[in-house]
């Protein structure tokens, strides 16, 4: 029977009595969807997947999204990205030290992540957290006047504008590959459907201007809030296992890679689903 143990009170859920690579009845994905719009984090233990079992269950929480890069994917499971320290012949098997910043999936996209799912294959015995905060709790208890200065307000997303800053190691976008991510506006405090709660769309390095502030007070406002929604009280950061399964819907939270010690082999092998419907202002 399947076992909900939230984490913190309102957000993040253990989920048990589930084995997700056996056939999964309507009624049990229901009830796991209805978690998730709850928690905004769910982790499940112990589940052995082979990638294709990954997708089978990931597709139940919105349509499957490829990546615009299309890189470190099975040749055969195009949908499941790996990230990866390890090298075989000299090259990483997965993407390597992606994420290690504050951020929600495809929010410079127009349909924006929902469901990002990572399924530890290989991990760490210490390090390498997943960082993952709750922007709905973030949200609520912000101080009125930094509220006001987000709510109605709709933020300029620009993927390409500090590519090069965030991922140094990585060659530029192709115009090609710049051409599939063109800048988009959402708004900056968001309606999460599900919930009906407020969130709040943040990530620093992808948001070019917010309303009619310039750049530079757009970056400043937005570290501001970044360091009030990433306190520890609104943190959940998931120490990896093997077979682990990690969830988080990136229209209320936000989340960050953590590095580890090197000698140790990682092999996540990730999903990304996306919301039909573009984000409405709250
Ligand atoms: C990610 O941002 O999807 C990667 C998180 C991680 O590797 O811990």
């Amino acid at each position: 029977m399947l076992n909900i143990q939230p984490i913190k009170d309102e957000f993040g859920a253990e989920i048990g009595g589930v084995d997700l690579s056996q056939p999964v009845s309507a009624e049990t994905y229901q009830k796991i969807d209805d978690a998730f719009s709850r928690y905004g984090v769910l982790v499940f233990r112990d589940q052995d997947l082979t990638p294709a079992q990954l997708s089978d269950f990931s597709k139940h929480f919105g349509p499957l999204h490829v990546h615009h890069l299309a890189e470190n994917t099975y040749s055969d499971h195009p949908e499941v990205r790996v990230l990866s320290n390890v090298k075989k012949k000299g090259r990483y098997i997965g993407q390597y030290r992606g994420g290690h910043y504050w951020h929600a999936d495809l929010i410079f996209c127009e349909l924006i992540g929902r469901a990002t799912i990572l399924h530890g294959v290989e991990c760490p015995p210490e390090g390498g957290d997943t960082l993952v905060c709750d922007m709905r709790g973030a949200f609520e208890a912000m101080p009125q006047d930094m509220k006001d200065k987000l709510d109605g307000k709709v933020a300029h997303h620009d993927h390409a504008y500090r590519y090069n800053i965030l991922y140094p190691e990585r060659p530029p976008l192709t115009p090609e590959q710049a051409a599939k991510v063109p800048p988009v506006d959402h708004p900056m405090v968001c309606f999460h459907p599900q919930s009906g709660r407020k969130s709040i769309l943040l990530t620093v390095p992808t948001i070019r201007t917010l309303g009619d502030l310039n750049e530079e007070d757009t970056e400043t406002l937005m570290k501001e809030v970044e360091a009030f929604c990433t306190q520890p009280q609104f943190v959940y950061a998931h120490k990896w296992r093997k077979g682990d399964v990690v969830m988080w819907d990136n229209l209320c939270t936000m989340h960050s890679a953590t590095p580890f010690d090197e000698k140790y082999d990682r092999i996540i092998n990730r999903t990304q689903t996306v919301y039909e419907v573009r984000p409405q202002a709250a």
